[in-house]
């Protein structure tokens, strides 16, 4: 599950004020005890509006005037601060600047009953208060981690810094009716795939034989065995540790006898154990998919099947780049895509770069 901090919208009376002014603006709204503290600040262009309370009586605005050379008064929409927020907010108000109040972290992750999320520069000298702030006000987290790297590495396993909580970050995390223990320091799991595990799953027919060829801990692997009786899934990690937590996994979801782990490079395992048996294949691997295509073709039995393939991209033709590349590497592999079947954005991973998934019927 992912927390957004921030959702519907509120019209409020704000202050205006230049960017430059916006420290002196923030500590003076807080001094006066007439912002909103519902309403989260926003930043436009140069300026910075900061919602307040409601109309300002003449004593109220003269006081600003006093505080704050230059500003406007303007009635404008702004993002409402879900309860948790609020106390977060209430936890650390009187902790820190009030200016910084406004940098606190937008979205938090929730891994079971680990919080992950990312500390803006300005606020690492209170990254423990903030870490306690989110154990306070969710109680059944029990460590809470702040991102110190990018995904990186063969595993896709960023590094973080307990900042709150247990040094154990071992948890079980629950997804639509399925428990995955994992430990986010050692395996690589996102909260924010959650439905695409579910859209896949939900397309497997009856006695399909499925290739998770980048299974992780097993969302894909898993949720499909739970769903669906008579299903084949050969599940293959890299990863030593996601291989464990994928083998506990099978116990705990009570689908021992149709997820076989295997721990291995994807490329290897297909070519040495699985050619040619394959309905369909995951491709969960959106940084390297690519190099892997001719495996799974490899994998596919002589008939055909379905490909999801997953990748990274950007630009305004992402979508379309990387359906050309799939069609591509698949007439390089001597098979041909019968049918683009879906093309769709799974999430936005940075600025103006997606995840994205093409599912090509292949013949
Ligand atoms: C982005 S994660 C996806 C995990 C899982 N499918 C999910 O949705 O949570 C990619 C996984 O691929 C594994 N991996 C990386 N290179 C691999 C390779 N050559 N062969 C098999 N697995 C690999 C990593 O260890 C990681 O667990």
């Amino acid at each position: 599950m992912s927390g957004e901090i921030n959702q519907t919208l509120a019209r409020a009376y704000c202050l205006k004020v230049p960017k430059n002014l916006g420290e002196k603006a923030i500590r003076a709204v807080s001094k006066l005890s007439i912002g909103d503290k519902n309403l989260k600040i926003l930043r436009v262009k140069d300026f910075l509006l900061i919602p307040i309370k409601g109309e300002l009586s003449e004593e109220q605005m003269n006081e600003v005037r006093r505080e704050i050379p230059q500003f406007e008064i303007l009635i404008q929409s702004f993002p409402k601060r879900e309860e948790h927020a609020r106390s977060i907010l209430d936890f650390l108000e009187d902790k820190m600047p009030p200016h910084l109040l406004a940098s606190l972290p937008r979205s938090i992750d929730f891994v079971g009953e680990v919080a992950i999320l990312e500390i803006p520069e300005e606020l690492v000298g209170y990254k423990h208060l903030i870490g306690e702030a989110v154990l306070q006000t969710f109680k059944r987290v029990k460590s809470v981690l702040a991102k110190s790297s990018g995904i990186g590495g063969i595993y896709r396993i960023r590094e973080y810094e307990i900042i709150a909580g247990s040094e154990d970050t071992e948890t079980v995390h629950r997804e639509y009716g399925c428990k995955y223990y994992l430990d986010p320091r050692k395996a690589y799991f996102s909260p924010r795939l959650s439905y695409e595990h579910y859209r896949v799953a939900s397309q497997v027919r009856d006695g399909e034989t499925i290739i998770d060829m980048f299974a992780g801990v097993g969302p894909f692997s898993i949720l499909i065995a739970k769903m669906h009786a008579n299903v084949r899934v050969y599940a293959i990690d890299i990863n030593p540790d996601a291989i464990r937590y994928l083998e506990r996994n099978i116990h705990a979801n009570d689908v021992y006898g149709k997820v076989t782990p295997v721990l291995g490079d994807a490329k290897e395992v297909v070519e040495n154990k699985l050619r040619g048996l394959a309905d369909r294949i995951i491709m969960n691997l959106p940084e390297k998919s690519i190099e892997y295509i001719d495996a799974a073709c490899a994998a596919l039995r002589k008939t055909g099947g379905i490909i999801h393939y997953y990748r990274f991209a950007e630009g305004p033709h992402a979508v379309e780049n990387v359906k050309a590349e799939l069609i591509k590497g698949i007439e390089i592999s001597k098979r041909k895509v019968e049918t683009v079947l879906s093309e769709r954005i799974v999430k936005e991973v940075a600025p103006f770069k997606w995840q994205i998934v093409i599912d090509a019927k292949v013949k």
